[in-house]
């Protein structure tokens, strides 16, 4: 338990992280890889590199201090990231290492406005939000090592078949070497992969969706090839460009908070834009096998034919539904689609299944657009569940 003195300490900083936040992690970021470089196979270098993660961490300890006496209000948040913590095998002894350069950026940067008070409070409180994610984590861990099929850490698979989907997007089928068969996933979750690029001194993880619906025998990831020269585009282009069928590649075991429970009653509109695709069609296809009276709407937006993926896939999946609808958006004018432009009310107006629930998934951009759209035509916000690629940053809908 944090005394009162030490909750109204955290409390009182707050306005100093606003300030300061992520300076601070930026600062934590430079010192931990400097004290811990092997801490650079767990984490992401293109986010580090486009300041995606500090702004990340920077939210996270922000809204923990606001909540500090309230923690529970954000287990919904924490648990979001411990999925991606556990998939990327962050474990607890990583916590204290975390905090003690967490302590050491804030003293670097606020200098001799950080008093010893100040830091001792924060210390505190670091290790009440550390111990909420650990305890989490764990559950977590043994979970995915319990599952049937379930393992530890990672695993090498084997790329059974590249598939190419449209013209950036291509899909691996990956195979445990082991043969063993794979545990269950819900449609919607994603899997970690690790590789090593030849010539790099670090592993690489990347999170892909799971695109099509579970099989005990393989999993399949969709990648979209980004540009070369983009940080993040590294891992896509080593597979589309340098793997081959045949290569190994390590998998953790599927995790996530995004997904849709197959076997509800309730109508459901799932909108993708671009790869963001990749989590719809596998709830599709899941729904399609194994409740296939459920009230489907699938609206995809793509720039143009080239680009879209799993076109007749979509179609036929649909109509293995009684009760299913797809439509195609296309952003180029003059396409043979259902719609031109943008998804924006109008469009959901006329397309969605406005009883249900939605699920949303595409560049943020676009995520932000049409979350902003069903709110005007009066979807309560409950009803919209939302997963964007990259980490969590604050989506403006407002
Ligand atoms: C991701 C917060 C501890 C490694 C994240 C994200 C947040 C976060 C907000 C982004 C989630 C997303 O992508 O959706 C925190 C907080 C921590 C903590 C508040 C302490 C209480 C740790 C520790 C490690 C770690 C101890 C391991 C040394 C990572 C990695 C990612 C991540 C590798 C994935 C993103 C990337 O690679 O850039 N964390 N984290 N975190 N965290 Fe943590």
């Amino acid at each position: 338990m944090l005394s009162q003195q030490t909750i109204d300490t955290v409390k009182a900083t707050v306005p100093v992280l606003e300030v300061k936040g992520t300076e601070i992690t930026t600062r934590f970021y430079s010192m931990l890889f400097e004290a811990h470089p092997e801490l650079l196979n767990i984490f992401n270098h293109a986010n580090q590199k486009q300041g995606r993660q500090q702004t990340a961490l920077a939210n996270t300890v922000y809204a923990a201090a606001v909540h500090i006496d309230q923690l529970e209000a954000i287990i919904p948040a924490v648990k979001k990231i411990a999925h991606k913590h556990r998939s990327l095998g962050v474990l607890p002894e990583h916590y204290p290492i975390v905090g003690e350069y967490l302590l050491k950026a804030i003293k670097d940067v606020l200098g001799d406005a950080a008093t010893d008070d100040i830091l001792t409070a924060w210390g505190e409180a670091y290790g009440v939000i550390a111990d909420a994610f650990i305890s989490i984590e764990k559950d977590m861990y043994d979970e995915a090592a319990s599952a049937e099929g379930g393992w530890e850490g990672f695993k090498n698979f084997t790329i059974a078949k590249k598939e190419q989907e449209s013209s950036l997007i291509t899909s691996f089928y990956l195979k445990p070497a082991d043969g063993e068969k794979l545990p269950e996933f819900m449609p919607g979750q994603y899997v970690t992969v690790r590789t090593k690029i030849p010539g790099d001194e670090y592993m690489l993880n990347r999170q892909y969706s799971l695109s099509t619906s579970y099989t005990p025998d393989y999993y399949r990831i969709s990648v979209k090839k980004e540009a070369e020269q983009d940080p993040n585009g590294r891992v896509s282009t080593f597979l589309h460009d340098e793997l081959k069928e045949g290569d190994t590649l390590e998998l953790s075991v599927p995790a996530g908070d995004f997904f849709c429970n197959i076997h509800d009653e309730h109508p459901l509109t799932l909108i993708s834009g671009g790869v963001g695709i990749t989590p719809m069609y596998s709830m599709l296809k899941s729904i399609a096998e194994k409740n296939a009276d459920r009230p489907v709407t699938f609206i995809h937006a793509a720039r143009n034919q080239d680009v879209r993926a799993f076109g007749s896939d979509v179609q036929e999946t649909v109509a293995k539904l009684s009760n299913g609808k797809s439509y195609i958006v296309y952003e180029q004018e003059g396409l043979d689609g259902d719609f031109t432009g943008f998804i924006n009310a109008d469009v959901l107006k006329q397309a969605a299944n406005l009883d249900g629930e939605f699920f949303v998934c595409g560049p943020v951009p676009f995520m932000e657009a049409v979350i902003r759209s069903l709110t005007a035509i009066g979807i309560p916000a409950e009803k919209i569940n939302f997963e964007f690629f990259g980490p969590a940053m604050a989506i403006k809908t407002e």
